[in-house]
């Protein structure tokens, strides 16, 4: 019945085609999600939380390479929300990309859908509210991407696989968080972690003798973290879309905003253990459990918890380099991961990125290249469609750090051309961990280093087999740098993922643009679009 359901749309739609830029050959999945507050208490406190379906997390989207999404968000708060797609590129997409920069916020009490493909897509991403601190309250959850039936994956096909959104958490409502931010303070350190919205009680049963896929995220707000299982090893076959050479790891630093995945070859006695994450370079540390158990297990867990290191910031980041691409595996295609070939491409533009807490105004922000920015009231995104100008300009941030000169409040947008080759080097000369994002793209990470970056460090990158991810840890006092392929046109948010950091002014925007009006490209405007700001008439 469902079946014909479906093959009743399915019809519909190819009757459709021309109206739809959607390959229509692919499948259709379809979620209405309805978001609203309700009272949660996974610290023991209750709070108000935000639910998708009345659940936190939010349900987990499983979806193939390809597919076609199409989520109705009715928002129910009484505030305007959106959600953005961790890592789901949005191919000639971006207004659907769910950030102030692309998308008009959903006004309360009303419904908008997103309809995106996750086009050559293979992985374990996330999805998380992007406005107003909402994250801080829930609506965030997996968004898993297995891979077409005619691809071959680089490991056996897992007996299982469970997926483990794990972050930190406040007690205090986000609204309160979000005052005090306001108010020119920062936060304090989070009360606890999560493991899929429950501390210390999740659990994860598997039989002896198989192997399960983990699915880890960091869906926390401000720290990283480092996670472990007592007694079991794990080995790492996927940061968000790549497949890596497939190491065994003791335990692995997850940095907020990012997604790894690990097989678990259950092949211990069949009892209970534990499954740890606990913060990195905090005081103190936070740690929180949850039980890997045995089926059929009533024997508890027993014995210390392993450990995991704490402060080290030098283990990290020999860590992070041991992660890198397999070459010969393919990802969401057929084709060898390796055959892009990064490291022989002429880069264009360098841009440094260095991150900076100011006062400006007497109040606390965080800004980029001395530029703290704010969100216009009218979406980038229209306004470059419809030539508005006065919106943004690309003078406001400059390509690298103006020495000495006072931080300013500013829309951020650096103009490029679509297919240019760059390389963004994130200079962090603070004392705290940050973790950058881009919308719309994976980079290849070509290197992590100590102190100040100089162009004499390009020698020691690693330009064969480095990882392309869509999120990266930058070191206190340390620097990474990344090269990204500008090939998907639009305005992608490149943004602290260290959640204070961002509301308070850590973001800008890259506008990949040439001046083609193509549909191979970039989709048309959606009939569905939401206009705000100055873009408010343009409503057809
Ligand atoms: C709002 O939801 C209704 C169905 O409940 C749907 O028909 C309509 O297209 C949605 N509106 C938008 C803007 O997505
Ligand atoms: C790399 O991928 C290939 C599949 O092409 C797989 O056979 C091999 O085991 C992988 N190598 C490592 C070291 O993970
Ligand atoms: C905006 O300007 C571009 C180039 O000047 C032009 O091709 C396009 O049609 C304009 N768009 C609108 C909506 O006027």
């Amino acid at each position: 019945m469902r079946q014909a359901i479906f093959l009743l749309f399915y019809l519909g739609i190819l009757a459709c085609l021309g109206t739809f830029y959607v390959n229509a050959e692919d499948p259709y999945r379809f979620f209405t999600w309805t978001v609203t507050f309700g009272t949660i208490s996974p610290l023991g406190v209750p709070q108000q939380g935000i639910l998708i379906n009345g659940q936190f997390p939010g349900p987990t989207i499983d979806c193939v390479t390809n597919d076609n999404i199409v989520v109705n968000v009715i928002n129910n708060l009484d505030e305007p929300f959106l959600i953005t797609w961790n890592g789901i590129k949005q191919r000639k997409t971006p207004w659907q990309d769910g950030v102030l920069g692309t998308n008009c916020p959903i006004p309360p009490k009303t419904n908008w859908t997103y309809k995106f493909q996750t086009k050559d897509q293979i992985g374990t991403f996330t999805y998380f509210p992007s406005t107003k601190l909402h994250r801080a309250a829930g609506g965030f959850g997996g968004f898993n991407v297995a891979q077409r039936s005619v691809i071959s994956i680089p490991y056996p096909t897992p007996d299982g696989e469970f997926t483990l959104l794990i972050g930190d958490w406040y007690k205090t409502s986000h609204k309160i968080l979000r005052r005090r931010l306001d108010s020119g303070r920062s936060l304090p350190l989070p009360d606890g972690l999560l493991i899929s919205g429950l501390h210390d009680s999740a659990v994860f049963t598997g039989e002896a003798g198989k192997t399960y896929k983990f699915r880890v995220s960091n869906v926390g707000l401000e720290t990283s973290f480092n996670f472990r299982i007592q007694g079991h090893k794990m080995k790492l076959i996927e940061v968000e879309g790549a497949h890596t050479i497939q190491e065994p790891y003791e335990s692995i630093d997850v940095h907020v905003g990012q997604s790894v995945t690990v097989l678990v070859t259950f092949d211990e006695s069949p009892r209970d253990y534990d499954i740890v994450a606990s913060t990195r370079f905090t005081k103190p540390i936070l740690t929180t459990t949850a039980t890997l158990r045995y089926a059929g297990s009533h024997t508890p867990a027993s014995g210390p918890l392993p450990i995991g290191p704490t402060y080290e910031i030098h283990w990290s980041m020999k860590q992070a380099r041991t992660i890198r691409l397999n070459l010969t595996a393919n990802a969401a295609r057929p084709n060898p991961q390796g055959s892009f070939h990064y490291g022989t491409i002429k880069v264009v533009r360098t841009l440094v990125l260095a991150n900076s807490q100011v006062l400006i105004n007497g109040k606390l922000r965080y800004a980029v290249n001395g530029v703290s920015y704010i969100n216009p009231n009218t979406a980038l995104k229209l306004a470059d469609w419809f030539n508005i100008s006065s919106v943004f300009d690309f003078k406001t941030i400059k390509d690298v750090p103006t020495p000495g000169a006072p931080a300013v409040l500013g829309t951020s947008v650096f103009s490029t051309t679509l297919h240019d080759f760059v390389e963004i080097v994130f200079q962090n000369n603070e004392n705290s961990i940050q973790s950058w994002h881009l919308d719309g793209y994976s980079f290849y990470i070509v290197g992590y280093g100590s102190g100040l970056w100089i162009p004499n460090m390009r020698e020691r990158y690693n330009l064969a087999d480095g990882v392309p991810r869509h999120t990266t840890q930058v070191y206190p006092k340390s620097w990474t740098a990344i090269y990204v392929s500008l090939d998907n046109k639009g305005m992608w948010n490149l943004r602290s993922a260290i959640w204070s950091k961002r509301y308070l002014g850590q973001e800008l925007y890259i506008r990949v643009w040439n001046d083609e009006h193509s549909l191979f490209t970039e989709n048309d405007i959606p009939s569905n679009a939401l206009y705000c700001g100055k873009a408010k008439h343009k409503h057809s």
